[in-house]
């Protein structure tokens, strides 16, 4: 087989929260695809980077009184750490903020500007007076005026999936300071798109697509593309646009170039030492791959923008674009205390990694279907498949090897099971180069099965009791093993850290592909240790319960549905206990930026809070009023101290928070009804 060169992307993480299970979805789905490549002995690399840019990234850094530079990269280590403990094998990860990714930003949009593909606009959009700020849809609240339910986005509404313009919110604020929005015009810059629609048509059915995205961008491409607005008005985190003072590039704009940056970066780091080099990659007419893993609710732009852009440029158009749908969760118990999702570290502080990446590497397929998430299942699945099947081959095999024939395997295998396993190499390897990897599963998992059932028919254990069948209780574990060897290796690119394990134990050089067929012969193994253990359904609970305390994820600025936005009934509400209470005592908390902690007289007890009201007060001001606090909500850790409740107050936000009510009889301890 020839060898490929292959580039690798996973989509850029937005820079503006944690890693949580839709990410890693899709980060185990390309770092197994990649980890397969490289078995198979190409020369695959796989690159990512944050996403830094935006009016979400510049608000989040104000908020938190640092430069965005600061945030970002703290974000960016947090990731790379949560990404390293799951395994994932990027080769770079890099920042969208990058000189790379600026100098790379500029030539492309020069290029298109010289194409004359590159336009301006006038534009009426609305602004936030107060802030001085244009405001990007997620950034208005108002009345849908279709059901006029109040609260809703200015692109969409979350109560009767009406869309419509910002403009035709009934009653608009600003979500960043609640002043009311006026129309603004300014002038933009546009890329022709509606000029690349036939070559989108064309490109989009050329077979770097599942038929299944391109069937779905047909409908836009036959409905006619519209130009894309590429510019956005200062103040606005990202690369200021040449020749065009107080214009900067839309994130979307930079983010996908931020593939190519991380790329140049990581060649620029190691190109003299593993001879790779950017320009034979990139040039229009390479033979080199490009494929990019996404989720299907950024096709768009990968898939129609993307190859537009560097079909001006003369850029090379990516080989393959993998799209995988959503990780949705049903889970009464993950969904009603979270909204939706597990975050990585979360996961990590109760869980192996590897478990996770098996189930979710059952539950991918080819498609854009999305992916329904449980977690009795997942302990279920892996208990069963690895523990049960896989581990158990081993676990029964290796003592006998090693306690009755000095850990040697006998000198041939005594059945076509192993040869069978090994001739499903080129099948397995098919449905891996297809992102079908519930189904690879499925088919490795049967030869576990024939495994298992070849073993109990020979029942080692019975025959090492019986005088004279030495040579065969050798036999079948011998084979045992063997076959253990070749389903390890197909598993090797889901499973990682066992497989390396694995290879200690079998005392063999790291597998690859085309090894697989070779067997151990009067080879010595070393002594078996647990590979893996059951999952403890304890710490499954206790993950969960960990969760209620976390970070949700947060509203993305481009588009999409807040998923953390459910309605929850009366019952629910009701079980909210308010009482009054009075501030005993209120200071400042040493390093934090937003806090103050609170001792509050519930009339019989007193509770330590912390409440994130310090720009709206002076703690001295609030020592003996009275407000609400939420009585029996669970105490939590946090980085200060346990804070046991939690003060409500309503407001904009900043130092418009309102906390107190008024001093007209209430005593501390009443419940507020
Ligand atoms: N920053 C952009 C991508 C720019 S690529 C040039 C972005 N970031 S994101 O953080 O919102 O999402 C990153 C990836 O995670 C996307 O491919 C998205 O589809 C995927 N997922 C986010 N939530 C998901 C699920 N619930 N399930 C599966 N994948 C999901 O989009
Ligand atoms: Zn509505």
């Amino acid at each position: 087989m020839e060898k490929r060169h292959i580039l690798v992307t996973s989509a850029l993480p937005n820079a503006n929260g944690a890693i949580h299970l839709g990410h890693l979805l899709e980060h185990i789905q390309t770092d197994i695809w990649v980890r397969f490549q490289r078995m198979r002995g190409h020369l695959c690399t796989y690159v990512c980077a944050d996403d830094t840019h935006g009016t979400a990234t510049m608000l989040k850094a104000e908020e938190a009184g640092i430069p965005a530079e600061t945030l970002i990269e703290q974000i960016r280590s947090q990731h790379m750490q949560d990404f390293s403990d799951f395994h994932i094998s990027h080769d770079n990860y890099y920042s969208t903020h990058s000189p790379e990714n600026e100098a790379l930003s500029g030539m492309i949009y020069q290029r298109l500007q010289e194409a004359g593909q590159i336009v301006k606009r006038s534009v009426n959009q609305l602004y936030d007076p107060e802030q001085e700020l244009f405001l990007a849809d997620r950034f208005i609240v108002g009345g849908c005026p279709n059901c006029k339910t109040d609260g809703q986005y200015g692109d969409n509404c979350e109560a009767c999936g009406a869309t419509y313009d910002a403009t035709d919110l009934i009653n608009p604020r600003s979500t960043i300071s609640g002043a009311t929005p006026v129309l603004k015009e300014s002038t933009h810059l546009f890329f022709a798109l509606s000029n690349f629609t036939d070559f989108l048509k064309q490109w989009t059915r050329s077979g770097t697509l599942h038929e299944q995205v391109a069937n779905k961008l047909a409908e836009w491409l036959d409905a006619g593309l519209q130009d894309w607005d590429i510019s956005r008005d200062a103040p606005y985190f990202g690369f200021e646009i040449p020749g065009e003072p107080g214009k900067y590039f839309y994130v979307w704009l930079d983010a996908p170039i931020g593939y190519m940056a991380s790329f140049k970066n990581y060649c620029d780091r190691v190109g003299n030492t593993i001879d790779i080099k950017y320009d034979d990659y990139w040039k229009p007419d390479s033979d080199f791959e490009v494929h990019h893993f996404i989720g299907k609710d950024i096709i768009n732009f990968h898939a129609l923008f993307w190859p537009a852009m560097l079909e001006v440029a003369k850029l090379r158009k990516p080989t393959r674009i993998h799209v995988h749908g959503f990780a949705t969760v049903k889970d009464q118990k993950m969904s009603k205390s979270r909204g939706l999702f597990i975050n990585a570290r979360q996961y990590l502080d109760h869980l192996d990694p590897e478990y996770m990446r098996y189930y979710l590497a059952t539950k991918l397929t080819g498609t854009i279907d999305d992916m329904e998430i449980n977690l009795d299942d997942f302990v279920q699945r892996v208990n069963s498949d690895l523990v049960g099947k896989l581990v158990n081959i081993a676990s029964r095999c290796a003592g006998f090897i090693n306690s009755k024939f000095d850990g040697c395997l006998s000198a041939a295998p005594s059945t076509d099971l192993v040869k069978d396993a090994a001739a499903a190499s080129e099948t397995i390897a098919e449905l891996y180069e297809a992102d079908e990897f519930g189904k690879a599963i499925r088919e490795i998992m049967a030869i576990a099965d024939r495994t298992n059932e070849y073993i109990d028919a020979n029942k080692p254990w019975v025959l090492a009791k019986e005088a004279g069948k030495e040579a065969e209780v050798q036999n079948v574990c011998s084979d045992g093993i063997n076959l253990f060897r070749i389903l390890v290796a197909y598993l090797k690119p889901i499973l990682p850290k066992l497989a390396e394990n694995a290879e200690a134990f079998l005392n063999v050089e790291p597998l690859t592909w085309n090894s697989i067929g070779d067997v151990l012969t009067d080879h010595k193994i070393n002594k078996f240790k647990p590979l893996l253990t059951r999952i403890d359904s304890d710490r499954v609970e206790q993950m969960i319960a960990a969760g209620d305390q976390a970070e949700k994820p947060p509203v993305d600025e481009a588009e999409g549905a807040d998923p953390g936005l459910a309605h929850i009934d009366f019952d629910d509400f009701a079980k909210v206990d308010l009482r009054i209470v009075r501030i005993d005592a209120a200071s400042h908390v040493e390093g934090a930026d937003k806090l103050l902690q609170l001792t509050l007289d519930l009339g019989d007890e007193k509770r330590n809070v912390f409440a994130g009201i310090k720009a709206a007060y002076d703690p001295a001001d609030l020592v003996g009023k009275l407000t609400v606090m939420v009585a029996n909500l669970a105490p939590r850790k946090m980085k200060f101290g346990v804070s046991e409740g939690m003060v409500l107050a309503a407001g904009p936000g900043g130092k418009e928070i309102f906390l107190l009510s008024p001093d007209n009889g209430a005593a501390p301890g009443m419940k507020v009804s």
